[in-house]
């Protein structure tokens, strides 16, 4: 059986930088790993991305249902789903899952009804560990200012220093139940990748 590890963090906090990194490390040790991202590229996720990007129109408690539903088509289908790869012995590291349901939909919709939404994929798939990049609203925004000609939807400071908010209070509730580690994104890339390491190398 292969590891599951998903990514979360405010947008710009750095996890594609990061996943990229721990992909290299994961193959060095002799592992198969596969990378993907939520939304997803299969049809629901499409539908998201033209959301989120204001191509179309859809009001938040659809959008959670949205993003729950393209979660369990993501680890379900049968053309690339996460659960058969972690089956075939594969470590898979998803950029976002659950967690980012939570914490940006739970800003507008009620946190309980998202967890219910959530609930089959949680049960289908729990994350070995989900790693949390903390990083101060303002240094992600000047980090993607650098690289990005629009921002999407939700990339407002106040918006990000909500979700942020968000998620540090859930990971407070839920740091019982699920294997949730904090890392301080507002490091250098290698000290991060480093300290990202020495928490999950023991899966390794
Ligand atoms: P995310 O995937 O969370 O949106 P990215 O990995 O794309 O974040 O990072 C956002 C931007 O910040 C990119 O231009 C990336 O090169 C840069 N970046 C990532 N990590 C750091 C870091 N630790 N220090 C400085 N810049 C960074
Ligand atoms: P993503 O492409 O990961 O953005 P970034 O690379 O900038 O972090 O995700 C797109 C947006 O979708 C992001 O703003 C977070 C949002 N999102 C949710 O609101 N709920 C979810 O369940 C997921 C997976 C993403």
């Amino acid at each position: 059986m292969g590891h599951f590890i998903t990514f979360e963090g405010i947008d710009g906090s750095g996890k594609s930088t990061q996943i990229a990194l721990l992909k290299r490390r994961i193959e060095q040790c002799g592992h198969r790993c596969s990378l993907t991202a939520e939304p997803s590229t299969g049809p629901i996720g499409v539908m998201i991305r033209q959301c989120l990007s204001g191509r179309m129109k859809a009001d938040e408690k659809t959008m959670a249902a949205l993003f729950a539903s393209d979660r369990l088509d993501h680890l379900l289908n049968e053309t690339d789903g996460i659960l058969s790869k972690i089956n075939q012995g594969i470590y898979v590291i998803c950029d976002r899952y659950i967690l980012s349901s939570y914490a940006y939909q739970s800003v507008r919709v009620s946190l309980e009804w998202i967890r219910q939404l959530n609930s089959a994929a949680l049960d289908t798939l729990r994350p070995d560990c989900h790693i949390f990049i903390d990083i101060e609203p303002e240094t992600a925004i000047e980090r993607m200012a650098k690289e990005r000609f629009h921002t999407e939807l939700f990339e407002t400071k106040e918006r990000l220093t909500e979700v942020r908010n968000r998620y540090l209070e859930l990971i407070g509730q839920l740091k019982k139940k699920e294997n949730i580690i904090i890392i301080n994104g507002n490091q250098a890339i290698e000290q991060i990748s480093d300290d990202i390491w020495q928490n999950i190398s023991k899966f390794f």
